[in-house]
C-alpha cells in the first residue's frame, strides 16, 4: 500500500498551506546560486499540486513572496518575480487542464507590471475551474493584511455603516484577502524552521502545524501524503475535551 492509499479519504483537510523554506540553503549545498535553488523549488510546487489533485484538497496556499521579501539582494527579488512570470506562463495550460483556479493574496499593486499582468491573464484564464484553487500569496503578510481590515472596519464604524457591537469574527474573517477562503486545517514548513514568520495569522487559529526537515527543492508528493497523515492522527478538540468530541 502506498502511502496515497493510507490517507483516509474522509478526513481531506479542504484547505493545505505551505511556507516553501530551504531553496538558499539547498542551493548552497549544491554549490549554486541561490536563484538555481528557487528554480529547482517550482518542481516542489508541481509535486504539491499533484498530491493535493490526487486527495481532493480544495485549496492549496503557498506562501510566495512576502512583504520582508524585498529587502534579499535585488538579484534575488527580480529573479523570484521573473521565475514567478515564467513558471505561470508555462503552466497555464497544465494548470486549466487539471481545472485549477488561481487566487492571489497579498498586495498585488506593490508587484511589478509583469508580475500583475501575467496574473492577471491567468486568473482570467482559469476563472472558471474549480477542482483545486491555487493560492498564491505574493507580498503578503499577515499584520499588513490584519491591519487594513482594521482600518476598514474602523471606517465603517465611523461612517455609521455598522455598530462597533456587531464586529465579529465572521466580520474580520470577510475583510481578509482570504475572504470565501476556508481556513486552513493544516499549514506546513519545510526546512526544519520552527516560525510561522507573518503568515495568516488570523486564519491559523485552529490550524494543525507540520514541520519537516526536507528543504523545499526536494519536497515531493510523497512529502505531502506523509503531513496529510500525520494530520490524520491528531485529535482536533477547538478546545472541548477529548470526551466531549468522541
Ligand atoms: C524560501 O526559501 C523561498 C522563497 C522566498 C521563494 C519561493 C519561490 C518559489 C519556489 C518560486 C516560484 C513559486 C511559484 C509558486 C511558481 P529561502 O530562500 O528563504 O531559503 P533559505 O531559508 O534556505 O535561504
Amino acid at each position: 500500500m502506498n502511502s496515497l492509499e493510507k490517507i483516509d479519504k474522509n478526513n481531506i483537510p479542504q484547505h493545505i498551506a505551505i511556507i516553501m523554506d530551504g531553496n538558499g540553503r539547498w542551493a548552497k549545498k549544491q554549490g549554486q546560486e541561490r536563484l538555481y535553488g528557487h528554480s529547482i523549488g517550482v518542481e516542489a510546487v508541481r509535486e504539491s499540486i499533484n498530491a493535493c489533485l490526487s486527495m481532493g484538497v480544495k485549496y492549496l496556499t503557498l506562501y510566495t513572496f512576502s512583504t520582508e521579501n524585498w529587502n534579499r539582494p535585488k538579484d534575488e527579488v527580480d529573479g523570484i518575480m521573473n521565475l514567478l512570470v515564467q513558471t505561470i506562463s508555462n503552466e497555464l495550460e497544465l494548470l486549466n487542464s487539471h481545472q485549477t483556479g488561481l487566487i492571489v493574496i497579498g498586495d498585488e499593486e506593490g508587484l511589478p507590471d509583469s508580475c500583475r499582468d501575467e496574473l492577471n491573464e491567468a486568473k482570467e484564464y482559469l476563472s472558471k475551474n474549480n477542482k483545486l484553487y491555487l493560492v498564491l500569496a505574493l507580498n503578503y503578510s499577515a499584520r499588513w493584511e490584519i491591519k487594513n481590515a482594521i482600518k476598514n472596519i474602523s471606517e465603517q464604524v465611523k461612517d455609521g455603516k455598522i455598530n462597533s457591537k456587531e464586529i465579529t469574527d465572521e466580520l474580520i474573517s470577510n475583510e481578509l484577502c482570504t475572504k470565501n477562503i476556508p481556513d486552513p486545517e493544516l499549514i506546513i514548513r519545510t526546512s526544519g524552521e520552527h516560525r510561522i514568520s507573518n503568515f495568516l495569522l488570523w486564519q491559523l487559529a485552529y490550524s494543525e502545524l507540520y514541520f519537516t526537515e526536507v528543504l523545499w527543492p526536494d519536497f515531493k508528493e510523497e512529502d505531502l501524503y506523509l503531513a496529510v497523515t500525520n494530520f490524520q492522527s491528531r485529535e482536533r478538540r477547538f478546545g472541548q475535551t477529548s470526551e466531549q468530541i468522541i
